[in-house]
């Protein structure tokens, strides 16, 4: 027969099949998860992307068919046609979702055999993940793939639907473009009819998005893959996709309450899950101060406290260090962390924070009213009872207070500590979804390094009205009009409301220390077209893998993406980057000038 289902089609989706079909005749095509011989009774599960069910071969009835079926192995493709039965009182399974039922099977075709595949395909499986993504498309037949990828789809539909009520466009923007300067690096193509130059992949639609404003667009939305060749965590990969937006005539205000408007759609249309609105909202230097993050996990408490005022006078060297530096001393307080956490685990976490770069980690217990502390000897009566005031030190407690010449250490590692004990003291309430808008960060940041002053979001984004006179006396201190919405401790997704001015356009591109040359070289076409009637607008662009991630509760983005990259940005199933034809270097003019390897 010429047909590849070999005469049936198929009528039902095995996991869609229930008490409610008893007595049906249906057909269903799919996998062999596996078969059980119970003598002269054989069942047969088979998988499709919605579930299993279990196929009945009896060998009494169906002789024929019987001995088909026990041929049959795992991840054999089939299709069964049959009657669908209730199972025996006994022989039901809570656990399965087609756990009453059965197919009684009447007719069966092998459609394909399969070579014993590297690891059995099971939910919750322990097998290494670089087996698992070299056999990636048999690691996406597992049931938690194909329902992270199913909430993905439901969830870039649900955007779709609500932006387009809202009047959204869907427009695409290119994929090669010219290399501008965004934050990260960029991801280089050559070009083989201009040899010598190259195309950028684009690290967001950015100026795109902003020139179809210039357009009179109005409002854009896009699904849309970006690219930036940095270091990999569990929650960013090289290519990751945005959900991009951007609006005209419109100020911080609209743009947070229409977001609001689509996340509450979204999470109540996939996730049957009501949102509170309006979302809280925080500074960016109070979520510093209270969290030492500016993407703070507000599902628990363990705030940062500053307790450098205290400390003026002391003659304890790491802390009057660290405050002459120009920094602060600030601490955290763990209710029950005297008994949770041994001197071993101290250690430990003193260890731990140094990869925050902290110096060191001071710690103070008050357990059954006995004091133990590595740092109190070294401080006066007075100094200690005003931390312990100021901390509200109760029996039980744990103090941890890290010192240090720059903020930003202190804050990186007081905020990375108190996730952590979050995490060890099980204080996160995993159902919970903990939205905030961190606002007013700055406008720019000092990079040590380059010597100079970078933009903090990207150079486009708008100073606020009443800083913009810092801009001259002291940049440092301008804020942006800039938002970055928060979920759970993770950015998940950022926006601001740009500069449509050329001339503050052309002032901000100062600040970052480009000459107007420069200026002109790189955007140019963007200063030119803001010569041409820019109207006032503003977007957000959300990272839509980091948001499927938490809204299916898992850790990695790696999860919710059908062939994701590993940590050194390679991919494991078709083993690439790889190397190139010579003759596809030369179509390009390109040598390689590799470092010598040391063997
Ligand atoms: P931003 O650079 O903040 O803004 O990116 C927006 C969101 O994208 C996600 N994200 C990533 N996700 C996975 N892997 C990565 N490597 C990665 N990098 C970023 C984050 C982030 O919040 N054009 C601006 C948006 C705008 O101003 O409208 C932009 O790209 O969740
Ligand atoms: P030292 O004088 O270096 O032995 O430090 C005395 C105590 O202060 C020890 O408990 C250290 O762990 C702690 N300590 C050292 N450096 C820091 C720091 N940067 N921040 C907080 N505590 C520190």
């Amino acid at each position: 027969m010429s047909d590849s289902m070999q005469g049936l089609s198929r009528t039902h989706y095995c996991g869609t099949l229930s008490a409610a079909d008893i007595g049906q005749t249906v057909t269903v095509m799919g996998w062999v998860q596996k078969q059980r011989d119970l003598g002269s009774l054989i069942f047969v599960d088979v998988r499709d992307r919605t579930g299993i069910v279990q196929l009945n071969f009896n060998e009494t009835t169906h002789k024929e068919l019987f001995d088909k079926a026990f041929t049959l192995r795992a991840e054999y493709v089939v299709a069964a046609k049959g009657i669908v039965a209730a199972r025996g009182e006994a022989a039901v399974n809570r656990k399965m979702a087609t756990g009453e039922i059965e197919i009684m099977v009447e007719d069966l075709r092998l459609l394909n055999t399969a070579a014993t595949p590297p690891f059995e395909i099971v939910e919750n499986s322990d097998v290494r993940e670089e087996l698992r993504l070299k056999y990636r498309y048999l690691d996406l037949r597992r049931p938690e793939l194909t329902r992270s990828l199913m909430l993905r789809h439901r969830t870039a539909q649900a955007v779709r639907r609500y932006l387009d009520e809202q009047g959204f466009l869907e427009i695409e923007t290119p994929m090669l473009i010219r290399s501008t300067p965004e934050g990260a690096r960029d991801y280089l193509v050559p070009s083989r009819v201009h040899q010598g130059t190259f195309y950028a992949l684009p690290q967001s639609p950015q100026l795109y998005k902003q020139l179809l404003m210039v357009g009179g667009y109005d409002r854009y939305m896009q699904i849309t893959r970006c690219f930036r060749d940095e270091d990999l965590r569990a929650d960013r990969q090289p290519e990751f996709t945005q959900i991009d937006m951007e609006m005209s005539f419109v100020n911080e205000e609209d743009v947070i309450a229409l977001n609001e408007g689509l996340l509450s759609y979204v999470f109540k249309n996939v996730l049957d899950v009501e949102l509170k609105t309006p979302f809280q909202r925080m500074t960016w230097q109070e979520s510093m101060d209270r969290f030492g993050s500016d993407h703070p996990d507000l599902r628990f408490g363990l705030e940062l406290c500053d307790l450098s005022d205290l400390f003026a006078q002391t003659s304890f060297k790491v802390f009057a260090g660290a405050l002459e530096a120009g920094g602060s001393v600030r601490c955290i307080r763990v209710p029950g962390g005297a008994s949770a956490f041994t001197r071993k685990d101290l250690d430990k976490l003193t260890e731990w924070v140094k990869t925050y770069k902290a110096k060191g980690l001071a710690w103070l217990k008050l357990q059954n009213g006995e004091v133990s502390s590595s740092y109190a000897k070294f401080l006066t009566e007075e100094e200690n009872n005003a931390v312990a005031e100021r901390m509200g030190l109760e029996d039980g407690d744990l103090l941890l207070v890290v010192a240090d010449g720059k903020n930003s250490i202190v804050y990186a590692s007081l905020g990375a500590l108190r996730c952590e004990i979050a995490k060890r003291l099980g204080l996160i309430d995993k159902t919970e979804f903990r939205f905030v808008w961190i606002t007013e960060f700055p406008l720019l940041e000092y990079d040590e390094d380059a010597g100079r002053y970078v933009a903090a979001h990207h150079p486009f984004t708008s100073p606020m009205a009443q800083d913009v006179p810092l801009m001259e006396t002291d940049p440092g201190k301008v804020r942006a009009r800039a938002y970055d919405i928060v979920l759970n401790g993770f950015e998940i997704g950022g926006g601001s409301i740009r500069i449509h001015n050329g001339d503050l356009q052309q002032k901000m591109f100062a600040l970052l220390g480009f000459s107007q040359e420069e200026a002109q070289r790189r955007f140019g076409f963007l200063l030119e077209a803001f010569k041409y009637g820019a109207p006032p607008h503003g977007g957000l662009a959300y990272g839509f893998d980091r948001l499927v991630m938490l809204m299916a509760g898992l850790d990695a983005i790696r999860d919710v993406i059908a062939f994701p990259k590993v940590q050194n940005a390679s991919e494991l199933m078709t083993d690439c980057p790889s190397e190139v034809d010579g003759a596809q270097l030369r179509e390009l003019a390109l040598t390689l000038d590799l470092p010598v390897q040391n063997s």
